[in-house]
């Protein structure tokens, strides 16, 4: 794993980069998409790039990680809402082209696997991580060989997602997710965190065991991976 730390502002910046050389030597790559708070600079600085005619999205085609089970696209928290307003909306992509996994039709999701493949497989996935050390919605415990599937959300990820509801019983209990392997199998990944409440969890998925315990642990078999940290989701790194 590569690490790179820097300011947030900056760490959005350098990500970008990283897709504006991908698009660069591959206009039609397939990118894995995150929702939460962590990616909205990234997001933000690829739509400003793209205004200024420095990336096109035109050929890409992207798939989201994850999905909340019962929310359509058109409700205001479902992530094909969230992907619409904050990325797809401000970038030069066709919509078509876009995937997130259905929280309405969820029964036979691991299809979405298929889907990935058929379109020639991810080959820059981002990811953020939840402070339980989740990527996707893949929880602690999720196994390794897991593909696009249907999971109980743990409590204390409702409760931290709640801050986009208006209560936490409105939070789903259910969502759907790509698995730890569908993740695995993307040829490149950048995972980014922000922020001191990510502190613990950085240091226990990078120096830690690689363990079904923290899920992104298993990205330091990754042969490519990059995390984008700023200094305080870095504090508690050794080295
Ligand atoms: C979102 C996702 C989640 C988030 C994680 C961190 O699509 O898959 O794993 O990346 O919960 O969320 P934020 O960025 O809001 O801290």
């Amino acid at each position: 794993m590569k690490i790179i730390i820097d300011t947030e502002e900056n760490i959005a910046k350098r990500a970008a980069q990283r897709y504006v050389e991908l698009l660069k030597e591959k206009p039609d790559a397939v990118l894995g998409g995150a929702t939460g708070s962590t990616p909205l600079g990234l997001y933000a600085e690829l739509a400003r790039l793209c205004a200024a005619g420095e990336i096109s999205f035109k050929d890409v085609k992207t798939f989201n990680l994850d999905e909340y089970v019962g929310l359509d696209g058109s409700h205001d928290q479902s992530y094909r809402y969230f992907m619409n307003k904050n990325l797809f909306e401000k970038i030069d992509i066709d919509i078509n082209n876009t995937h997130v996994p259905s929280g309405i039709n969820t029964e036979g999701c691991e299809q979405y696997d298929e889907e990935i493949k058929a379109a020639g497989g991810i080959d820059l996935q981002l990811l953020g991580i939840g402070v339980d050390g989740h990527i996707g919605f893949n929880e602690p415990g999720t196994p390794w060989d897991s593909v696009t599937h249907v999971v109980e959300l743990e409590q204390n990820t409702r409760e931290v997602n709640s801050r986009f509801f208006s209560s936490i019983d409105e939070v789903p209990t259910h969502a759907v997710t790509m698995g730890i392997k569908t993740v695995m199998n993307a040829r490149g990944i950048i995972l980014m965190a922000i922020g001191k409440s990510k502190a613990e969890i950085v240091k226990a998925f990078i120096e830690g065991p690689v363990t079904e315990e923290v899920p992104a642990s298993i990205l330091q078999l990754h042969p490519n991976t990059e995390v984008y940290l700023d200094p305080e989701a870095a504090a508690l790194l050794s080295k």
